[in-house]
């Protein structure tokens, strides 16, 4: 019996990169998985704090991801869906899993690392990264966060883009060392599910990832976009100088990144390479052309579900109830194996 769990920061709606890389797969793999297999979908707001932001905004967000993971085809019946912080348990598991958990390893994590990089450029000779207030405690911690969420589910599985998978190799590390020191074996590791499409581009420079936090909103597709944005932005592509269809990731990025975006939305499974093939002799205008199309007709039914949700605000309501009621339910259930294992009964 699987456990499939995955979260998704309510910062934004979802671009085509979450989409792809993460949200197609959750909705395939609810389509696909046996009855018997759980599938726990979570919208982590307790994380989308590591950056602070206005409490209305923060709430907007929750409710418009809610809206988003629906429209994409999520059912609330089949799938549990619902906030973390609906979930005390996430935040308790933290705490006991960071007692055991390694700092020498958070402080090796590429996000945190390049968040200190940041950082530190910014600061004058004089300041120390250690005495900068700007590098909070949470942002150190949130690989901690993510790996309770999963082990609050006891999850097997977790579906994630290629960005998540150190998080999820630090997961594994906690429930190694929860194990080890508590003599338990209530934790298993989880396993790492990639979608083929585990790295889509930014649209304006495409050796970067495709990033909610890109300030350039021409850098990502939402998968809310309508058609004339959605043309904008891609015609808007950053490819290269040859006016010419190949594939060739290492060379041609831009060019590489459409092809790898089209072949993930075309139904016949075509690779990138293939496409460009049958696209031989043909210019730019006519792979971006056809990419529009692609897009387009994968979000259109997104979209007009999307507008429809967010103005249902008691049936958005409901839903949030039961997958807060369904989670609680399986939470409970891990958190007195560990209050056990680790001697906190009663
Ligand atoms: P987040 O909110 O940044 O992204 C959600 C999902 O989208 C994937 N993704 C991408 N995939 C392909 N190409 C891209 N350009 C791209 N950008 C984002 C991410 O890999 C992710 O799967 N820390 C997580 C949220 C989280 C979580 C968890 C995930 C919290 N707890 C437990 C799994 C299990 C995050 O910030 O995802």
């Amino acid at each position: 019996k699987k456990i499939i769990f995955s979260g998704i920061q309510p910062t934004g709606i979802p671009h085509l990169g979450n989409y792809l890389g993460a949200l197609k797969q959750w909705k395939h793999l609810q389509d696909t998985s046996d009855k018997a297999d759980s599938l726990i979908y979570c919208i982590v707001d307790l994380h989308a704090i590591t950056i602070p932001r206005h409490c209305k905004l923060l709430a907007q967000s929750k409710r418009e991801m809610l809206a988003a993971l629906l429209a994409i085809g999520l059912d609330p019946q089949r799938s549990t869906i619902f906030h973390q912080s609906a979930v005390p348990a996430h935040s308790e598991l933290q705490w006991i899993l960071s007692c055991t958990a390694s700092t020498g390893y958070l402080s090796r994590m590429t996000q945190w690392k390049s968040k200190l990089q940041s950082q530190s450029l910014s600061l004058s000779p004089s300041e120390t990264t250690t005495s900068n207030p700007a590098l909070r405690h949470g942002l150190f911690s949130y690989p901690i966060l993510q790996a309770a969420d999963i082990l609050t589910y006891r999850a097997t599985h977790v579906p994630v883009g290629e960005d998540q998978s150190q998080h999820l190799e630090f997961a594994r590390e906690c429930v190694t060392n929860f194990n080890h020191t508590f003599g338990s074996n209530i934790f298993y590791p989880p396993k790492t599910i990639l979608s083929p499409a585990k790295r889509v581009m930014s649209l304006l420079d495409p050796t970067r990832k495709m990033s909610k936090s890109d300030p350039n909103p021409k850098s990502t597709i939402l998968v809310t976009d309508d058609q004339q944005t959605i043309k904008k932005k891609i015609r808007g592509a950053v490819t290269d100088s040859g006016n010419f269809v190949t594939y060739d990731p290492e060379r041609r990025k831009g060019v590489a990144n459409l092809l790898e975006i089209l072949s993930h939305l075309r139904e016949d499974g075509a690779t990138p390479a293939q496409i460009a093939e049958e696209m031989k002799g043909e210019g730019l205008v006519v792979l971006k052309k056809a990419v529009i199309e692609a897009v387009d007709a994968e979000l259109a039914p997104i979209r007009e579900k999307y507008a429809e949700l967010l103005a249902n605000e008691s049936y958005l309501k409901q839903v949030q109830r039961l997958g807060k009621e369904k989670a609680l339910k399986k939470a409970a259930s891990t958190m007195r194996m560990v209050r056990t294992a680790v001697g906190l009964d009663d």
